[in-house]
C-alpha cells in the first residue's frame, strides 16, 4: 500500500509544487514562454526512466556506457533532490519574511524586478543549489573508517578488546562497485577483525549480475568466521540467490539461527534473524527469536544480527546482550535526516534497553541519489570493552 499509493503520490505532489515554483521564479520573469517548463518535466520524466531500465538489468549491465548512464540518472536524481530543499527553504524564508513585515499574501510582481535584481537571485539560487549537490555527492564517495568502542557491564573479561567488522546498508548495485567495496574491506582489514558481519541491505539487483562485484567479501581477514543476514533490499531482487551466493563467498547465513565463539573456557553466541517483513517474500523467512536465541550450549555473552534496529525490546526481553542494526541510514543526508530522526526511535549510534546495547549504523554505502550531506558513511570496527553503558559511545571517524 506504502510503496503503490503513498510514493507515487508524493511524487506527484512533489513534482507539480516544483514545476510552478520554477516558472514562478525563473521561466516567468525572465520573459520566457510557458512551454519551456515541459523541459523540466522530460528530464524528471527521463530521470525516472533510468531506474526503471536499472529494474531491468541483465549482464552487460557494467559495461563503461551503461554505468555511465546510470550514474548520470542518479546524479540528476542528487540535483532534483536539491533543488527541492533549496525551493522550499526559499518558500519558508518567503513566508517568515511576509509575516515580519505583515505584507500580504500575494506573490510579489515579477514584472517590477529589474534585471540586476533577477540575475543575482538566479546566481544565489544556483550557487546555493549546486553547491549543496556537490557536497552531498562528493560525500557519499567517500569511505569513511568508523572506530567505534561498545562497553558492557557484563561482557566477560576474556572478550574484552574483541573486534567486529561491520558492513551494513552498503547496497552496491547501481554506483556502488567493487572498487568501492575493494576500499572498505581495505580498511577494516588493516585493524585486524576477529570477525565480518554483514547487517543486510548489501545489494540492490541481481545475483547473476553483481557477483564479480562482490568478490572483495570473499577474502576479508575473518579469522573468527564470517556472518550474514539478510535485509528488506535482499528480498526485492531474489532473496534465495543473494543466500547462495553470500554462502559461496564463505558467509554463515544466519536465519534465527546461531553461531558459538569460543574463547579459553568462555562462550559467546552470535545471532541472527531475518528481515522483519521476510516471511511476505519467503515463507521460512519468519523472525523467530526465541530460535535465533535458543543452543544447548551455556555461553556468556550474546550478540544479535536484526537488520532493522526496533527489534531491539523483543531482543531485550529474549535476553541478548547485544544487537547490531542498520537500515536508517541515519537519515542518508541533510534534510532528510532531520525527518528520519523524528519518525525512527533508534536512529543511529547506540542505545540502551534494558540490559541490550544497540548500536544502529549509519550504513557503508547509500541508497538512491548518492548523497550524504552531515551524515556520513560507515564501515564499522567495533571493539568490545567491559565497562558501564555510557562511557565513550560516540565512536571515531578515519579517512
Ligand atoms: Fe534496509
Amino acid at each position: 500500500m506504502f510503496f503503490k499509493i503513498f510514493v507515487p503520490t508524493l511524487f506527484l505532489v512533489i513534482w507539480f509544487y516544483l514545476r510552478h515554483r520554477i516558472l514562478r521564479l525563473f521561466i516567468l520573469p525572465w520573459g520566457l514562454p510557458k512551454w519551456s517548463i515541459y523541459f523540466f518535466d522530460l528530464f524528471l520524466i527521463g530521470t525516472g526512466f533510468f531506474r526503471y531500465l536499472y529494474r531491468d538489468q541483465d549482464a552487460s549491465y557494467y559495461t563503461t556506457s551503461a554505468k555511465s548512464l546510470f550514474y548520470v540518472g542518479y546524479l540528476a536524481m542528487a540535483w532534483v533532490a536539491y533543488l527541492l530543499i533549496t525551493v522550499v527553504v526559499y518558500d519558508l524564508f518567503r513566508l517568515f519574511k511576509r509575516k515580519i513585515k505583515k505584507q500580504p499574501v500575494e506573490e510579489v510582481k515579477i514584472e517590477r524586478r529589474d534585471f540586476l535584481k533577477k540575475g543575482l537571485s538566479l546566481v544565489g539560487f544556483g550557487a546555493i543549489q549546486m553547491t549543496s549537490t556537490a557536497a552531498a555527492v562528493s560525500s557519499s564517495m567517500k569511505i569513511n573508517l568508523k572506530k567505534q568502542t561498545l562497553f558492557h557491564p557484563n561482557l566477560p573479561e576474556i572478550w574484552d578488546g574483541y573486534r567486529i567488522a561491520q558492513v551494513s546498508d552498503l547496497h552496491l548495485g547501481p554506483i556502488i562497485d567493487r572498487k568501492y567495496l575493494q576500499e572498505v574491506c581495505d580498511k577494516l582489514n588493516q585493524n585486524d577483525p576477529h570477525i565480518y558481519v554483514l547487517t543486510g541491505d548489501m545489494i540492490d539487483g541481481k545475483a547473476d549480475v553483481l557477483r564479480e562485484q562482490l568478490e572483495p567479501f570473499r577474502h576479508v581477514n575473518a579469522p573468527e568466521g564470517k556472518f550474514f543476514i539478510t535485509g528488506n533490499h535482499e528480498y526485492y531482487w531474489n532473496v534465495q540467490e543473494w543466500v547462495n551466493l553470500f554462502s559461496d563467498l564463505g558467509y554463515q547465513h544466519l536465519l534465527n539461527s546461531n553461531a558459538i565463539l569460543s574463547r579459553e573456557n568462555s562462550k559467546l553466541l552470535i545471532s541472527g534473524i531475518p528481515d522483519v517483513g521476510g516471511h511476505r517474500y519467503h515463507q521460512d523467512h519468519k523472525v523467530d527469536f526465541k530460535k535465533a536465541f535458543q543452543n544447548e550450549i551455556a555461553t556468556d555473552f550474546k550478540i544479535l544480527l536484526s537488520h532493522r534496529p526496533e527489534t531491539c525490546e523483543l531482543a531485550a526481553q529474549q535476553g541478548f546482550n547485544l544487537q547490531l542494526s542498520g537500515h536508517t541510514h541515519g537519515g542518508q543526508s541533510i534534510p532528510f535526516n532531520w525527518i528520519v530522526a523524528m519518525v525512527q526511535k533508534y536512529f543511529k549510534g547506540t542505545y540502551t534497553v534494558d540490559d541490550l546495547l544497540l548500536y544502529v549504523s549509519t550504513g557503508t554505502g547509500f541508497w538512491g541519489p548518492p548523497i550524504r550531506l552531515g551524515v556520513p558513511n560507515e564501515a564499522t570496527l567495533i571493539t568490545l570493552k567491559k565497562g558501564p553503558f555510557s562511557a565513550n559511545t560516540s565512536g571515531t571517524f578515519h579517512s
